[in-house]
């Protein structure tokens, strides 16, 4: 694991960038593995700044989300298929064909869930996934006492994930109550990973991922475990781990 911190959530956010961008350059071809919130919002801006510029292209990429709210609608505005769109999807070289992201308006879940699994495994496996973190330590939608070797499945969200996430909604009962979500095993079997956190309040639950116990209480420590992650992190949510490098 290479662990790095940076002054400012810009400085994450461009080096964040800068990996994505890099492997696109490598293998045009690149399945990446994309995550919402609002800590990759960043390094969506820098790539999409960066495509503008003429300096990379992912018009032979294909991108996998790692998850959306079930039940929802795309057209709603807090469906992550929204937030991919607003944000990264319409605004650079992605084709609806190259662009993918759980079915939240499915009436068969499972097999939703099941299929997306064979597509991504149909391409290869996720070449770079990128990743955040929630404050209970859940990576996608993999909450305390998830299975660490899940493949896409349905999940019923935590009170925790429902509470942090009604700040995007007007009503707490609006946000829905699960959501499917790439498993832990699907993460694991990513070639590369690279896992973003911003703020004090990531601290905690960093210092716990990189050097506490790998458990299912804690889903995200599991990246001990995998042999290529890269963790970006700023001065708030690194305060509380001895940085190897910068
Ligand atoms: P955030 O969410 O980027 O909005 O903090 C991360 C997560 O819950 O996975």
């Amino acid at each position: 694991m290479e662990i790095f911190t940076f002054d400012d959530y810009t400085s994450l956010s461009i080096e964040a960038a800068k990996i994505v961008a890099d492997r696109v350059k490598q293998k045009p071809e690149l399945v990446l593995g994309l995550a919402t919130g609002s800590t990759p919002l960043g390094m969506y801006q820098e790539l999409v700044r960066i495509y503008h510029a003429g300096q990379i292209s992912f018009n032979r990429a294909t991108t996998f989300n790692l998850d959306e709210y079930y039940p929802i609608d795309r057209e709603n505005h807090q469906s992550y298929y929204s937030y991919m769109w607003s944000n990264f999807w319409s605004k650079v070289d992605l084709t609806e064909e190259q662009f993918n992201i759980p079915d939240g308006s499915t009436l068969d879940p499972l097999q939703a869930a099941k299929a997306y699994e064979q597509k991504i495994e149909a391409l290869g496996g996720i070449d770079l996934q990128v990743l955040g973190i929630g404050e209970n330590g859940h990576i996608g939608f993999n909450e305390p006492g998830a299975s660490l070797s899940a493949n896409t499945h349905l999940v019923k969200l935590s009170q925790e994930t429902i509470k942090a996430n009604s700040r995007f909604f007007q009503e707490v009962e609006e946000v829905p109550k699960q959501a499917i979500t790439m498993g832990i095993g699907t993460i694991m079997k990513a070639k590369e990973i690279i896992l973003l956190a911003a703020g004090q309040n990531k601290a905690e639950i960093i210092k716990e991922t990189l050097t506490g116990t790998i458990s299912t209480q804690v889903p995200a420590s599991m990246l001990q475990a995998h042999p290529k992650v890269i963790v970006l992190l700023d001065r708030g949510a690194g305060k509380l781990v001895n940085i190897t490098g910068s």
